[in-house]
């Protein structure tokens, strides 16, 4: 008698239990019937593999393996159970994530700008950049800034300039040690140093105070901007959508630009790009706009807000404003539920992409920003780390599809959670909710593209056997969820389906690893 399929509910493994006891199946048939069905359950469970997929599969399987094995034995080579801070340098030598880098991985959809630049870069380029000054204010922190007469920042020393301080410092490459530092939440010790949430949000957001600033001269800008590009292209994405505030922008001579002046540099740096990389979203010009919400809508809409705003604006029209969302630690900003009707005066075409749930406080007014998010139909949903313990909530997600923005490395650094095989993704994982792979502010914490994040979701969230067809899974979901227009969606599958088999054949060719 084949049981295979049978078990795809609670009351089935109940129904099934009663016929082992009449002896219709024996154990065994009934144990892999149980199996079977929640492998089908998963992420990409039912999804088909080409022949060539599944050959490519065997090869990622085989590096999967080796790689459990090893950390199951010696939990001090664990990477997929280790803080990235120390688990990095052995992901960097994994074949793993050497098959993750080459593979097109889609869009990046829960990304803010002005955390996504590799600090490495920062210390190369924007370093070094003439003019640049910095202060110290009276929290101790560093203010960094091009304004030649700086404003007020609640400095407490007088500007210098960086260029200056590394000339007179012991060596340059001392001296960009401790400027990375500045930049970089990263320490050897991860638990000392930030022993609680408290610790690591303070640097954390004081980083945000430190370029802030820094980050609204035009040049550097530009600059930032461009590599923030390129650092996705590089780890073989083609699409983002993007969390931003639209801030004033300066020149040398200190003239201000009002906002949308910074839409304007964007629609420039973003055609730029994809001119000179045509893999990069080479779409051509929509004329059917996705965005409706204009920038000036978003910057003085909900004035009364003291969570910062950020609007998302998407690469593939730049010059339009997606929607918007509200930032900042959750637990210490304003609920959701104190804005619905200032939110309820937005245009119906408003979008909303709203951190939810980035808590671990179980029925806390954060907690219920998950079900504000919902009840305001946001389009996705920012980390919903707590949707687990709200089954009215995840079952709401499921029917109607709306994708969790899960940013695993994001999620442990910030201190919700130390080992990431326990973080709720693999819950959502294995039963299949609309969820999306992201990187929220990865130049933050020494990590690049999505790789990093996806070498967690692969090895820390999935199961042990799960492999080509949750990942293929978790990157057609990344366009799936976006808020591309149903033609430009057409075309970003096609590309995106040729640079898939592309990634198949060179796997098989052994260009990979
Ligand atoms: C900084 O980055 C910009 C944009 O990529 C580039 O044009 C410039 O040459 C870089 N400068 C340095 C010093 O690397
Ligand atoms: C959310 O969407 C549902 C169904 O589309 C609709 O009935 C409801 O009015 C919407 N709610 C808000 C707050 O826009
Ligand atoms: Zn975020």
């Amino acid at each position: 008698m084949t049981v295979t399929n049978w078990v795809v509910t609670a009351s089935g493994l109940i129904s099934l239990f009663i016929h082992i006891d009449a002896g219709f199946i024996t154990y065994e048939d009934a144990r892999r019937a149980v199996i079977q069905a929640e492998d089908a359950l998963l992420t990409g469970g039912r999804l088909h593999l080409n022949d060539k997929e599944e050959r490519a599969n065997e090869i990622f399987m085989r590096y999967k393996f080796d790689e459990l094995a090893a950390g199951f034995y010696d939990s001090d080579v664990n990477a997929a159970g280790l803080h990235f801070f120390k688990g990095k340098p052995l992901i960097d030598k994994s074949n793993v994530l050497k098959f993750l880098k080459r593979m097109p991985k889609g869009a990046n959809l829960h990304m803010h700008n002005s955390a996504s630049v590799s600090s490495d870069w920062m210390v190369r380029n924007i370093s070094y950049m003439p003019g640049l000054l910095r202060c110290t204010n009276k929290e101790g922190i560093s203010i960094l800034s091009f304004r030649r007469t700086p404003r007020e920042h609640g400095c407490v020393t007088q500007y210098v300039l960086v260029n200056e301080e590394r000339f007179r410092s012991i060596s340059p490459a001392v001296y960009d040690r401790s400027f990375e530092k500045l930049i970089n939440l990263y320490t050897p010790k991860p638990d000392s140093d930030y022993p609680t949430i408290k610790h690591v949000w303070r640097k954390f957001q004081n980083m945000f105070s430190t370029t802030g600033d820094l980050l609204s001269y035009i040049p550097a800008f530009r600059a930032y901007t461009r590599r923030m590009l390129e650092e996705m292209y590089e780890d073989n994405l083609m699409y983002a959508e993007v969390r931003m505030s639209f801030k004033e922008l300066y020149d040398y001579s200190g003239r201000l630009f009002p906002p949308d002046r910074t839409v304007s540099e964007l629609l420039v740096i973003v055609e730029d790009f994809r001119r000179e990389y045509p893999k990069f979203w080479a779409s051509k010009r929509f004329t059917q706009h996705i965005a409706m919400l204009n920038g000036r809508v978003c910057f003085s809409s909900l004035k009364h807000s003291n969570n910062c705003k950020h609007c998302i604006f998407s690469i593939a029209n730049p010059d339009f404003i997606i929607g918007f969302d509200l930032v900042g630690q959750e637990d210490l900003g304003k609920p959701l539920h104190n804005f619905v009707s200032e939110l309820a005066d937005l245009p119906k075409s408003a979008k909303y992409f709203f951190h939810a749930g980035e808590t671990n406080w179980y029925g806390a007014s954060t907690d219920f920003n998950l079900l504000d998010a919902l009840l305001l139909n946001t389009t996705r949903i920012g980390h919903g780390y707590a949707l687990m313990k709200h089954p009215v909530l995840w079952n709401a997600v499921k029917k109607r599809n709306v994708a969790i923005e899960v940013s695993p490395i994001s999620n442990q650094v910030l201190g919700l959670v130390a080992d990431l095989r326990n973080h709720p993704g693999s819950f959502y994982m294995s039963q299949n909710l609309p969820m999306v792979i992201c990187n929220d502010d990865p130049g933050f914490w020494g990590s690049k593209g999505l790789s990093y994040d996806f070498y967690y979701a692969i090895m820390s969230l999935a199961p042990n056997n799960a492999g080509l067809k949750t990942l293929k899974s978790l990157v057609w979901n990344s366009l799936r969820y976006s808020v591309l227009s149903k033609q430009e969606e057409r075309v970003a599958f096609e590309k995106l389906e040729n640079a898939w088999d592309e990634f198949i054949s060179d796997v098989l060719k052994g260009k990979v690893f």
